[in-house]
């Protein structure tokens, strides 16, 4: 994810161009974790019999991390709108799921699993009220039995003016044809064969200056090869310990990485391209597969 940032470093002659005018803030979308526990297993990272037992300091440890994630995105200069958390719907705090919002057109999300559907009907009531707040345009869904988890399976790429769909464990191929109908841009579908890195936003990560963080195991041959092909010198390899640490999944505000996890390696790697990591202790969530971009939904400048 790679949004324009406020108060990123400039090179000497952008800097002579720079109006007077601030950039515009990114808004995000949160839902903060009253309700959060890994209950039920959708994907390999939950494990609910290792859960139980510290629940309560792992939902202390979620609320500390979420409220740090909230203040590293506002100090970054993004503007964070929330979504009221609904009892009985832990997952509801991955608000990357809920939709994809691109150039004002929402995509809503049509869940997978049963333990995440009823999550439908609070989404599309959210994205209502933003529409009549005038934040976004139409709402869209897909084909009935059209299987798609929003910007979890999708990466927007405004440098290269394309969207980056991943398929298998969640959202249909068949999906990308109503997306690229709403994106109005072509979309360029990964597969997704390891079930650890089930969602595109697990393996990939997008930088402001269009560079492609990516766990190389989680994707088919092919789609790894289309990666090679469309980013070249800009695609990157995750180091191992930080895919497994679910690195990848970050939000990129300007040359700021806002991420769960980053090894020294990764560090040294980010600095050279001119990026600061930032590290927010997000632990408890990645024992529910999720990071800091899945606890993100971008909804626009
Ligand atoms: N427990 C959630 C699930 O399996 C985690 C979702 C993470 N979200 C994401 N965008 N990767 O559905």
């Amino acid at each position: 994810a790679a949004l324009p940032g406020v108060g990123a470093p400039r090179s000497a002659v952008a800097a002579q161009a720079t109006p007077a005018v601030a950039p515009p803030r990114p808004r995000l979308l949160m839902s903060a974790p009253e309700h959060f526990e890994v209950s039920y297993a959708i994907n390999p990272w939950m494990e609910p019999d290792r859960w139980r037992p510290d629940d309560a300091t792992l939902r202390r440890q979620a609320r500390a991390g979420w409220d740090a994630l909230r203040a590293t995105y506002e100090s970054l200069g993004a503007v964070v709108e929330t979504m009221p958390p609904v009892a009985g719907l832990p997952d509801m705090v991955f608000t990357a799921n809920a939709a994809v919002v691109i150039d004002r057109q929402v995509l809503l999300a049509r869940f997978r699993h049963p333990e995440r559907q009823g999550e439908e009907t609070h989404g599309r009531a959210l994205f209502a009220q933003l529409r009549a707040r005038g934040l976004v345009d139409r709402l869209h869904t897909m084909p009935e039995g059209v299987r798609f988890e929003g910007n979890g399976d999708v990466v927007v790429d405004n440098t290269r003016g394309i969207c980056w769909m991943g398929y298998g464990p969640r959202s249909d191929l068949r999906a990308s044809t109503t997306l690229q109908a709403v994106a109005r841009r072509p979309v360029w579908t990964l597969e997704l064969v390891d079930p650890a890195f089930y969602h595109l936003d697990t393996c990939l990560s997008l930088l402001s200056g269009g560079e492609l963080l990516a766990v190389k195991r989680a994707f088919s041959p092919a789609g790894w090869a289309q990666l090679q092909a469309i980013a070249g010198p800009q695609l990157i390899e995750m180091p191992e310990e930080d895919a497994l640490q679910l690195a990848a999944n970050a939000v990129c505000i300007g040359r700021d990485l806002v991420m769960g996890h980053c090894s020294p390696a990764l560090r040294a790697r980010l600095e050279q391209r001119g990026y600061r990591a930032r590290v927010v202790p997000l632990d408890a969530f990645r024992r529910s597969g999720g990071s800091a971009r899945c606890l993100t939904l971008e909804l626009g400048t």
